[in-house]
């Protein structure tokens, strides 16, 4: 399935990645491509706070720092794959932080 979704401000990116937070149930992975400045954060902020884990204004590009975690309850990693230069430094960060890559 795919679907087009065009929007005309920083805040209605926002509003739309609240609304696709509720399809989202845990476990889930969102992967968001496109060039820089292109609204991946802004959507970002969207999503995390549309699922109770953070306040927009607490949604920051995690550029230094590779992971961001947000939330208490249902937990959001919020990681910065253009500096990840290999599929085992990706597992590495998410496990480091998740605790829980040891099945499989
Ligand atoms: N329709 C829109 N959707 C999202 N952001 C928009 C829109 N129109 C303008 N903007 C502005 O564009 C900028 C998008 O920046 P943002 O940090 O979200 O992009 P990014 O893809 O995460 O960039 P980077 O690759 O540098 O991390 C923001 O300043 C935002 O206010
Ligand atoms: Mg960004």
């Amino acid at each position: 399935m795919s679907e087009v979704v065009t929007t005309h401000s920083a805040e209605e990116t926002i509003a739309w990645g609240r609304e696709f937070a509720r399809r989202l149930s845990a476990p889930a992975l969102v992967l968001l491509s496109g060039e820089l400045g292109s609204g991946k954060t802004t959507l970002t902020k969207g999503i995390v706070a549309g699922l109770n884990a953070a306040s927009e204004d607490e949604v920051t590009s995690p550029t230094f720092t590779l992971l961001h975690e947000y939330g208490s309850g249902v937990k959001v990693f919020h990681g910065d794959l253009y500096r990840v230069e290999s599929f085992h430094d990706l597992v590495a960060a998410v496990c480091g932080e998740v605790g829980a890559c040891e099945r499989g």
